[in-house]
């Protein structure tokens, strides 16, 4: 059994301590956070302890590994004390919000060689592993472009977005990395974004759409579409298109029921809702992959340097909707 504490009891955290307390190989030992009531909360529904502080769960010897998921703001401090402790960490994305400060902390603690995954939960997707072996077998030739439709079905609470880092660094870098995972490293980065949505998104100093395009090293183009509002549920799409032909992974709903009628043809229940119902099996499967590089001393699929270079486009992107120039990476 690897023994687990969960530090961060909101949105995500209390979903990755019920997945843990259920986990056949894991054991949810401890659960923490600032607000008192949210991680009662959530010892209550796992029967994990609560910790009184993050260093009484560092100090413990029953916990092996900390998933952290807290605010984006608290990651990467928590994340180089849970390995200076001598914890494998599982740190949801995205790892910091300043490069700099990314880089002096690997310096820091890579002589440890950690065990250090980031919670970038779509490669651990069914259909986006499928289109990715698919690619690599060869089944559209040369690849081309890859098209990432990515959007929200309503912007999260502006308390969530003042220390989210800004629609780049906390939502683009999901796809950021897919873009990675799919095409490997890139070359050049242009992005636009805009106010669209929520006008007090707009206010706190962040924008609700962007469109970024990126060229990968190997020439192909991909091109990312955010929205932090979609009328019709969570938009998680992806398209690659090479010399032989495309390949497609497209939203996914409750049922496979359609309904043709007078007013309709094709009606189908509404795509799913968002990130906890759509990436369930993604969820699982990352925890499952965490455990297996804790078990066996093996290097995670995601690591902290992928959580590094997806920072590195995000920042590149940033830079280009503010300068309206193409920002070159190497
Ligand atoms: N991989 C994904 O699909 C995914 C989805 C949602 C959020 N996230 C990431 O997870 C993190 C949390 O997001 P959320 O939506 O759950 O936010 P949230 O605001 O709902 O929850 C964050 C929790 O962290 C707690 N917290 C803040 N500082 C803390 C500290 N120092 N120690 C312990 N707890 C602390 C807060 O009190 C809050 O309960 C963010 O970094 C976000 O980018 C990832």
């Amino acid at each position: 059994m690897v023994r687990f504490a969960v530090l961060g009891c909101g949105r995500i955290g209390r979903m990755h301590a019920r997945n843990l307390a259920r986990h056949p190989r894991a054991e949810l030992a401890y659960v923490y956070d600032i607000v008192a009531e949210a991680a009662a909360e959530t010892a209550d529904a796992t029967g994990a302890r609560q910790a009184g502080d993050v260093d009484e769960i560092l100090a413990a010897g029953d916990v092996d590994a900390v998933l952290i998921a807290s605010s984006t703001d608290t990651h990467l401090d928590l994340l180089v004390r849970a390995v200076d402790a001598g914890k494998a960490v599982l740190c949801e994305k995205p790892i910091d919000l300043d490069l700099a400060k990314v880089d002096t902390s690997w310096q820091r603690i890579k002589h440890r060689k950690p065990t250090v995954m980031v919670g970038f939960n779509r490669r651990f997707d069914a259909s986006f592993q499928a289109l990715r072996d698919r690619i690599h077998a060869g089944e559209i030739g040369k690849l081309e472009q890859v098209v990432i439709t990515s959007r929200d079905p309503g912007p999260p609470p502006l308390a969530y977005i003042e220390v989210s880092g800004g629609l780049f660094r906390d939502m683009t870098i999901h796809d950021f990395d897919m873009a990675r995972y799919l095409l490997g490293d890139m070359h050049a980065v242009n992005a636009v974004g805009g106010n669209l949505v929520d006008p007090t998104i707009g206010q706190a100093g962040d924008i609700d759409s962007a469109m970024v395009s990126l060229i990968a090293k190997s020439g192909a183009l991909c091109q990312i579409s955010n929205s932090r509002r979609c009328a019709y549920g969570y938009d998680q799409r992806i398209e690659v298109f090479g010399e032989k032909g495309m390949l497609q992974a497209g939203n996914q709903r409750l049922t496979t029921v359609s309904f043709w009628g007078a007013a309709a043809t094709e009606a189908r229940d509404p795509v799913l809702n968002f990130f906890i119902e759509r990436y369930t099996p993604a969820y699982h499967a990352e925890i499952d992959h965490f455990v297996d590089c804790v078990e066996k001393g093996t290097a995670p699929l995601v690591g902290y340097q992928d959580g590094r270079e997806a920072l590195r486009l995000a920042d590149a992107a940033l830079d280009s909707m503010r300068t309206g120039q193409t920002i070159r990476l190497d």
